[in-house]
């Protein structure tokens, strides 16, 4: 398990400067969602955090240590993307041990940490077939696994479920939600979808052009927003919502407090 901070961190692609200055601080254990819209800086930010992109300048911590000077490798992270980067030509069983490949793991301890972590994801029946012969909500806990298994103190999820259809991506989410219960591990979920933030997150992080518009829980986040962009975002503001009654139906899901 492990915190994460953000000190003072800019981050420019050539003239260009996404993230300026920024402060953050995601806690130990926690599920954290950042979220926002397209190219507001989302990825920018967990590349950061996994040593793939490293800030230009500001410091990264990891459990309390400047991690600025260490490799990717050895941070103690695992990335999952959305497209979920398996191996097409490796069966289940050697898409999920090559997480551990480069690590020295005994024969037997890889056989045995694939199989209970397997088991942990539903994935038993199917160590012995090829990514092509599975549904996509099975590749993705391919992916997942392969993650699980370098026994990582902090997840970074980068939009991991965009590619699934609607409602394996709810199943999904609901796994999401019970592994980081039986894991206790600090997660960092990425998405553009408010509604996926809301259903997920103890604490959402909103973004919008690499600034950080609101931390809060969802709850907080959706009944004191701090701001127009916030209140657009998480809902739909009262006074367009008198306008737009068909906007209403968007939030309907989280009005429990508020009526418009
Ligand atoms: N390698 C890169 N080179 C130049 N610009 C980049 C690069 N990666 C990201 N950007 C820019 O940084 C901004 C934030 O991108 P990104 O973090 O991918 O956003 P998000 O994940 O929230 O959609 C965007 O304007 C994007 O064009
Ligand atoms: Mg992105």
């Amino acid at each position: 398990m492990a915190s994460i901070e953000f000190r003072k961190v800019t981050k420019s692609f050539g003239d260009s400067t996404v993230i300026k200055d920024l402060d953050l601080t995601i806690a130990d254990g926690e599920f954290t969602v950042l979220v926002g819209p397209s190219g507001c800086g989302k990825t920018t930010l967990l590349r950061m955090i996994a040593g793939l992109d490293p800030q230009t300048s500001g410091a990264v911590l990891i459990d309390g240590k400047d991690v600025t000077q260490i490799a990717p490798g050895q941070r103690g992270v695992a990335m999952v993307f959305q497209n979920y980067a398996i191996y097409p030509t490796m069966s289940v069983r050697e898409n999920i041990e090559f997480g551990l490949k480069n690590n020295k793991v005994s024969k037997e301890e890889r056989t045995e940490l694939v199989e209970s972590i397997s088991a942990t994801v539903g994935l038993s029946e199917y160590l012995d077939r090829k990514p092509s012969t599975l549904s996509g909500g099975q590749r993705q806990r391919v992916a997942l696994a392969r993650a699980m298994v370098k026994k990582p103190s902090v997840f970074l999820m980068d939009e991991p479920l965009s590619n699934l259809d609607a409602k394996l991506r709810i199943q999904m989410r609901i796994e999401l939600i019970e592994l980081h219960k039986k894991l206790g591990t600090t997660f960092v979920y990425v998405t553009h979808d408010q509604v996926e933030a809301m259903s997920m997150a103890d604490t959402i992080v909103l973004m919008n052009k690499g600034v950080i518009q609101q931390e809060a829980s969802p709850d907080l986040i959706y009944r004191e927003p701090n701001n127009r962009f916030t209140a657009q975002f998480v809902g739909v503001p009262a006074d367009e919502c008198r306008t737009a009654g068909h906007g209403c139906a968007r939030i309907s899901a989280f009005d429990r407090s508020r009526r418009c």
